[in-house]
């Protein structure tokens, strides 16, 4: 044993206090309930809104969890890019579910969604893959994402191989490079209130597709 860690947070708390959400306030269609969410954290000016933790969990149970970007919300889901050799790529690959998780700490709000995961169409991603910057792009060639790599000049001498090899020409999307969409099956929005009595209110897609909308304890 080397020495111990020892951190009591037991006096660190916030009250919550800035608002409430009552069912009547909520849109039946809880991609607009988010987007009017998602509009007043850009306005709060939240650094990287679009900033959600992403859950997937391995054949054996394992979850395991890591930021990502959402890059598009529409009809079918929340769309994010990543390597398709990744952890979280592999594990979606066994067991499609997964679950989202904005923080949005200083609207005192959070979001949670569930649901199934699925590859976006190769068009779309190389559609999207075609607007990120040349560094960005050059970078998703370089690194073999969740794989373990001896060091860092590893990597930037794969990065300047990659700048050597698309020098003067626009760099092609990586076979393993893509992106995914969540289709929800549950989205829940959390706004804190004072004395822990905290407004939940969870959407469910029923099969005729429509939205249940529930109130939950705290
Ligand atoms: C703010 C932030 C944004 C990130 N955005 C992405 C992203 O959009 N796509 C991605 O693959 N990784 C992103 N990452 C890195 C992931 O958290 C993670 O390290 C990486 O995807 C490897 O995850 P995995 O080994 O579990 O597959 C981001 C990290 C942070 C902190």
């Amino acid at each position: 044993m080397t020495g111990s860690v020892s951190i009591s947070l037991a006096d660190l708390r916030a009250e919550y206090t800035q608002s409430g959400l009552e069912a009547r306030d909520l849109d039946p269609d809880p991609l607009r309930q988010f987007a009017k969410w998602f509009e007043q954290a850009l306005k709060a000016g939240i650094r990287e809104p679009n900033a959600m933790a992403l859950a997937t969990c391995n054949a054996a149970g394992q979850p395991s969890v890591r930021i990502i970007l959402l890059k598009s919300l529409e009809e079918d889901g929340f769309t994010f890019f990543t390597n398709y050799e990744s952890r979280k790529a592999a594990e979606l690959e066994a067991n499609p579910h997964g679950a989202l998780n904005f923080a949005w700490l200083e609207l005192e709000r959070q979001v949670n969604v569930t649901g199934t995961v699925k590859k976006l169409s190769r068009e779309k991603s190389e559609a999207y893959f075609k607007t990120r910057p040349r560094g960005n792009q050059l970078g998703a060639w370089a690194s073999r994402q969740s794989a373990v790599i001896p060091d860092r000049a590893t990597l930037e001498a794969r990065m300047a191989e990659f700048d050597g090899k698309y020098r003067g020409g626009t760099v092609p999307t990586p076979p393993f490079w893509g992106g995914y969409v969540l289709a929800p099956l549950e989205i829940e929005f959390w706004q804190g209130r004072p004395n822990r009595l905290h407004d939940r209110f969870r959407y469910t897609r029923q099969a005729d597709s429509r939205w249940k909308i529930d109130r939950l304890a705290p």
